[in-house]
């Protein structure tokens, strides 16, 4: 073997084994590699507009694959045909140079119009399609406004008015009735973020000062991952949401709860303030970190949430009211009934019955609500919450933190 085919073979194995190498980092993280379904999957969809996205995909597909099989098969023809064998062939003069057939290159611009025809017709369609919701189905639409901003989402109802507040409002948790066109107003606040549910539905910029939409369907009720599509600052990547579609019944008895004012829970007599409930529900780890193989299916552990967590302690829970209050939470944060009206960050009216905060970043229980009040900015880097403790100087004593997390959770 001469050297030069030595390290032909051998950069063609390192590369097979890289390949190999990148398959298997990629099975063994939070992605099942041969369903393709993740949780920001946009193969594995669950409604019309993005299945409409991924037949175009598949179109295009399989059109580019013919053409490759086409290409690649002629010149490895061509290569194995014609290739030099004996050294007195490779030495040889090449053969007189062809300068262009007519006929083929006619044939091969054809080929070409026909292959952009067959992509451009389901393209068209689909264009047409996903702008907004089809005529016939515009009496059953349901609309909500998103707005994105420094690296949250806010979700307004408006056909949910709440007497001398205005439309319910909720953050990074958008719920939505299952089987309905929902038509999303997407709106930005400060800078330019994208509004992105890839089992739903494309992207769609949510641009400060100009009005955007978009529609999607979830065919099923569901739990699904949404995220910030658009480089933001320094928390884009971690700049997520949820959609969770429910049932006709089930999404009439959210809207019920969550138009409701904030939960009170009265200490009772006697009742001394005790540190109480562990999390909920853990979600399952193995030494990659967080996987999407769960002990509870995420639409029950988020239907779970709805309800009271186990062992309240309401004088707990009172004292955590008031420190909200006295530690100016209530400035940026709105807790309806609860006397706090700040518009700055998400409103926590019911924020004990999500199930992710900071932005669809942890899950939502004791454990992680503190870690996340305790330090906002080492959990997302360079949010306002951050610059908001050491601009109002907030100093949170551990007593201080389990009694606040205590009142968020009992937020219901
Ligand atoms: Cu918001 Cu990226």
């Amino acid at each position: 073997m001469r050297l030069s085919s030595l390290l032909t073979s051998t950069a063609r194995w390192g590369r097979a084994s890289f390949a190999l190498g990148a398959l298997a980092v990629l099975s063994g993280c939070d992605y099942n590699f041969w369903q393709m379904d993740g949780h920001q999957s946009t193969i594995s969809v669950a409604g019309p507009v993005a299945r409409s996205q991924l037949d175009v995909f598949y179109v295009t597909c399989w059109v580019t694959l013919v053409i490759f099989i086409l290409v690649g098969g002629v010149l490895a023809y061509a290569t194995l045909k014609f290739r030099a064998r004996t050294e007195a062939e490779e030495k040889a003069v090449p053969p007189e140079q062809g300068h262009g057939n007519p006929l083929i290159e006619l044939g091969l611009i054809g080929a070409s119009v026909l292959a952009l025809v067959i992509i451009a017709i389901p393209t068209l369609k689909g264009i047409w399609y996903t702008y907004d919701v089809p005529e016939e189905r515009k009496a059953d639409t349901y609309e909500i406004t998103a707005t994105g901003y420094q690296w949250w989402f806010k979700f307004e109802y408006p056909s949910e008015q709440i007497a001398g507040t205005g439309s319910l409002t909720t953050g990074n948790e958008l719920v939505i009735p299952a089987g309905r066109p929902i038509r999303v107003n997407v709106r930005g606040i400060d800078v330019i973020h994208s509004f992105w549910v890839p089992k739903l539905a494309g992207k769609v910029d949510m641009i400060p000062n100009r009005g955007n939409f978009l529609w999607m369907q979830a065919d099923e009720p569901g739990y699904f991952w949404g995220q910030c599509a658009e480089y933001c600052g320094d928390s884009h990547a971690v700049m997520r949401f949820r959609v969770i579609a429910l049932s006709p019944k089930d999404f009439a008895d959210w809207v019920a709860q969550q138009t409701s004012p904030a939960r009170n829970v009265a200490p009772k007599a006697g009742e001394t303030p005790k540190a109480q409930f562990a999390s909920l529900r853990t979600f399952k780890q193995n030494e990659t970190g967080i996987t999407d193989k769960y002990d509870v299916a995420p639409l029950e552990a988020w239907k779970a949430k709805q309800f009271p967590e186990k062992g309240e302690n309401g004088a707990l829970i009172a004292q955590g009211k008031a420190l909200f209050v006295a530690k100016t939470c209530a400035g940026c944060h709105e807790v309806r009934g609860h006397g706090a009206a700040g518009i700055t960050g998400p409103n926590l009216t019911h924020i004990g019955a999500r199930s992710m905060i900071a932005a669809g970043l942890i899950e939502n229980n004791a454990e992680q609500l503190q870690r996340w009040i305790h330090n906002p900015g080492a959990v997302k880097p360079g949010n306002k919450m951050a610059k908001g403790y050491i601009d109002n100087n907030i100093k949170l004593s551990n007593e201080d933190e389990v009694a606040l997390v205590a009142y968020l959770q009992s937020l219901k």
